[in-house]
């Protein structure tokens, strides 16, 4: 598996696991957690994707309970997390309103509770989860910068960041923003056109794309000739449609890490597949053009 240069002495697999749906399983086990890692492991996928608010607040213990129980995996993994959504649940129930906070307050509350329920002493990448309109740069900024500086968190980076958002920023930090966590996919492929993807290819930042398989519906029908086109490329050489449309984000220039979302032992096990589909340009154009519903112009 690939290594990508994340920051300064950190390196990300090519291929995340998110934790998203880790509470979504009926079986949330601190065994069938580490088997989950395990399988991640044993295909060099070792970047795990999580945020404060994953399963109400709850999908942090639930990987905090694995790694109590079997410590050794600390160290093989690399641990993201995020913070800065409020959402009426967990240990924020009682929030009257759906709310973004970046202050500084929140942040370092944030992270500390992350540290505490993965019981780990370090996160390796803490993302602004959304880009909150009511951000002050100038407090958050050097409260990113002041929990590098504490050792808490070894990069920074955001998600859903729009190039002014990123530049803002980044304007009153010293630490470099380390990537930006964007939708991407067959089916949410804007940012290829619109100027996010480019903006970071520009700055030379890798970019983690969230629902590769769009949560799944491309493979469920949302988009018959798209799904279509993922099987007959599939059928070729040997692979589940899935690994087609992750090789299809794989494929470019900029340099995307995929953060999958599946629960399924076995898909987890297969997620490396991808890496093995051939992706020349025509195949690319062909799942784009299935995607927009016609011929580029
Ligand atoms: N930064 C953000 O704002 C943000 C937002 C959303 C997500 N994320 C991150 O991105 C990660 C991935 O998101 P995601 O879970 O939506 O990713 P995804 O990989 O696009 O979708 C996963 C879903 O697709 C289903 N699936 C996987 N393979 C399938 C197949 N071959 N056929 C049919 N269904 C299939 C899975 O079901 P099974 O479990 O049954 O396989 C699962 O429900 C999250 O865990 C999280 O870490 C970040």
């Amino acid at each position: 598996m690939d290594r990508v240069r994340i920051a300064e002495t950190l390196d990300f697999s090519r291929i995340v696991y998110g934790m998203w749906r880790l509470g979504d399983d009926a079986d949330t086990s601190p065994a069938h957690v580490q088997a989950k890692i395990e399988a991640c492991l044993e295909q060099g996928i070792t970047t795990m994707d999580q945020a404060d608010i994953y399963g109400g607040y709850m999908a942090e213990e639930i990987m905090g309970n694995a790694l109590r129980a079997a410590p050794q995996l600390k160290d093989k993994i690399e641990i993201v997390t995020k913070c800065d959504i409020v959402v009426n649940a967990g240990r924020h129930a009682g929030a009257a309103v759906k709310h973004y906070n970046t202050s500084r307050a929140h942040i370092e509350a944030s992270v500390d509770a992350s540290l505490r329920l993965m019981g780990v002493d370090k996160i390796d990448l803490l993302l602004i989860h959304r880009p909150d309109p009511l951000m002050d740069p100038d407090e958050t900024g050097p409260a990113l910068d002041d929990l590098v500086a504490a050792g808490k968190v070894r990069a920074v980076g955001v998600s859903n960041f729009r190039p002014w958002d990123w530049k803002l920023l980044q304007s009153r930090m010293t630490t470099p923003l380390a990537t930006n966590q964007i939708e991407l996919s067959l089916l949410a492929h804007e940012s290829f056109v619109n100027g996010d993807v480019a903006f970071l290819h520009e700055a030379r930042k890798p970019i983690m794309a969230w629902s590769p398989l769009a949560g799944g519906s491309l493979l469920a029908g949302a988009a018959p000739r798209v799904t279509e086109k993922l099987r007959e490329i599939a059928g070729v050489d040997g692979v589940d449609p899935s690994s087609v449309a992750v090789a299809w984000l794989l494929a470019h220039p900029a340099g995307i890490l995929p953060v999958m979302g599946t629960n399924n032992l076995g898909r987890i096990a297969a997620l490396s597949e991808a890496l093995k589909v051939e992706m020349g340009r025509e195949r690319w154009f062909s799942l784009y053009e299935a995607a927009l519903g016609h011929e580029v112009a």
